[in-house]
């Protein structure tokens, strides 16, 4: 069969009145740019763009050729409604390029219905990036009950590249990643105010393989939080605060068996943070978080620097949080470990490795390792573990339940042997 293209050119050709043009939309297709003003986005920042997008991104989904560019052009604001971007698409590389701004609708709207502000769903080797800025308009939410939706969610994107873009004032969590492997985030900078509910910066759930580095995020919630599903996590320099520090967790929020393992955390400052280095888990739940470790870390006045809290409960304060995980729907081996609810006895934490933690702690108890009398946390290693009081002429000092390891040159006389 022809190629559509060659089977164009000659059509073309046998006009030769329109060479010009022949010349313009060959050229046109080697760039393969879809811009979405192409398709009637206005970009004034009222006028609803949602429709142009889709149209937009329908063609370049539809394309075969590799590094299809979706662009969202420079020096205009579009409002976009809820919506998905949906693959799997015939290209393995789409480029993604937000050079402009989006911004939410001035208004609220269903959650049941549309719990994402923009989706990207099954869709491999997308690249977003652009230099441009996401509003979310939070602040139209915050006041506004629990049940708020998350600005954007990749699920089912396996290889995405994100980097170079300002995301601002998300209703509930900036990022959330899902059922996907291997993707790479850098250069991001999320930004809601220190006391807007459950603003957490990046969710990752169900996923394999993420490495996270160079970014600035400042909160009202968890700058990232890593759920059930996931492993091999990097970070590394990111700069957190205000926000709640970086999770492991929480795990097995009713009764769920969650498992987190191989994460790493490294090079990361925490600045006016409520938790710096965390890990949460609940009483009721099942499965593990283990092998993770923290490593060349700087605390400015964090008020929990380095804890891990095997008894979370959260009092339903963050119910919003949870249809992060409604759909895993793509890979039945990465989403299996959520539909199995054990009966469970607590969440094992073990194999947990502090290296190098300094600078201030805003409460004295700059250690907090609260765990099981049961369950116990096995093999936790403290290595210059040191920090001093954000307030002169305070003592800091480390509590420890039920926490087994060793320590070295460690403010961490409590853990005991195991
Ligand atoms: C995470 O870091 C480790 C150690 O540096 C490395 O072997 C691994 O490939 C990294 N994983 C990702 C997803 O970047
Ligand atoms: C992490 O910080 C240490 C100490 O400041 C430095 O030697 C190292 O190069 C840094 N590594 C990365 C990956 O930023
Ligand atoms: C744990 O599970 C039991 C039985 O399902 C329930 O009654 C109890 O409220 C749960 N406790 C917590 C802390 O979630």
């Amino acid at each position: 069969m022809m190629k559509p293209s060659l089977l164009f050119a000659l059509l073309c050709l046998l006009q030769i009145s329109k060479l010009g043009f022949c010349l313009k939309e060959a050229n046109k297709d080697k760039n393969r740019v879809v811009s979405v003003t192409d398709f009637g986005a206005i970009g004034d920042g009222k006028n609803d763009d949602s429709q142009a997008f889709l149209k937009a991104w329908e063609s370049v989904c539809e394309r075969g050729s590799r590094n299809t560019k979706f662009l969202v052009p420079p020096g205009k604001t579009f409002m976009l409604k809820p919506l998905a971007f949906v693959g799997p698409c015939k290209s393995s590389s789409i480029s993604f390029s937000i050079r402009g701004n989006l911004v939410a609708p001035g208004y609220t709207w269903p959650v049941g219905r549309y719990p994402t502000w923009i989706s990207f769903d099954s869709i491999n080797g997308l690249v977003v990036s652009g230099g441009g800025t996401i509003d979310g308009r939070g602040s139209l939410w915050w006041g506004k009950g629990h049940t708020r939706p998350s600005a954007m969610h990749f699920n089912g994107c396996n290889g995405l590249r994100m980097y170079n873009l300002r995301h601002l004032n998300s209703p509930r969590n900036h990022i959330s990643l899902s059922c996907s492997k291997n993707m790479h985030l850098w250069g991001l900078r999320l930004i809601a105010p220190g006391d807007s509910p459950n603003t957490d910066g990046i969710d990752i759930s169900n996923a394999i393989g993420v490495d996270i580095r160079d970014c600035i995020i400042s909160t009202g919630d968890d700058c990232i939080a890593i759920n059930g599903g996931s492993s091999f996590i990097n970070m590394t320099r990111i700069f957190c605060g205000p926000g709640h520090g970086i999770s492991v967790g929480s795990l097995g929020e009713n009764g769920e068996f969650a498992t987190v393992e191989e994460v790493r955390v490294k090079n990361c400052t925490f600045t006016n943070t409520q938790n710096g280095v965390r890990i949460k888990t609940f009483q009721n739940g099942s499965g593990y978080a283990r092998k993770i470790s923290f490593e060349d870390i700087n605390m400015v006045a964090s008020e929990n620097p380095v804890i891990i809290d095997q008894k979370y409960n959260n009092h339903g304060s963050k119910n919003g949080r949870l249809n992060s995980y409604q759909s895993c729907h793509l890979t039945s081996s990465l989403g299996e470990a959520r539909s199995k609810s054990v009966n469970g006895k607590g969440v094992k934490v073990s194999d947990v490795r502090y290296t190098r933690i300094h600078g201030s702690s805003a409460s004295d108890q700059a250690i907090t390792l609260n765990c099981d009398a049961d369950l116990g946390c096995a093999n936790i290693v403290m290595d210059h573990v040191n920090m001093v009081s954000a307030t002169s002429g305070h003592k800091v000092f480390a509590s420890c339940n039920n926490a087994h390891g060793s320590y070295v040159s460690s403010l961490a006389s409590c853990l005991t042997k195991g």
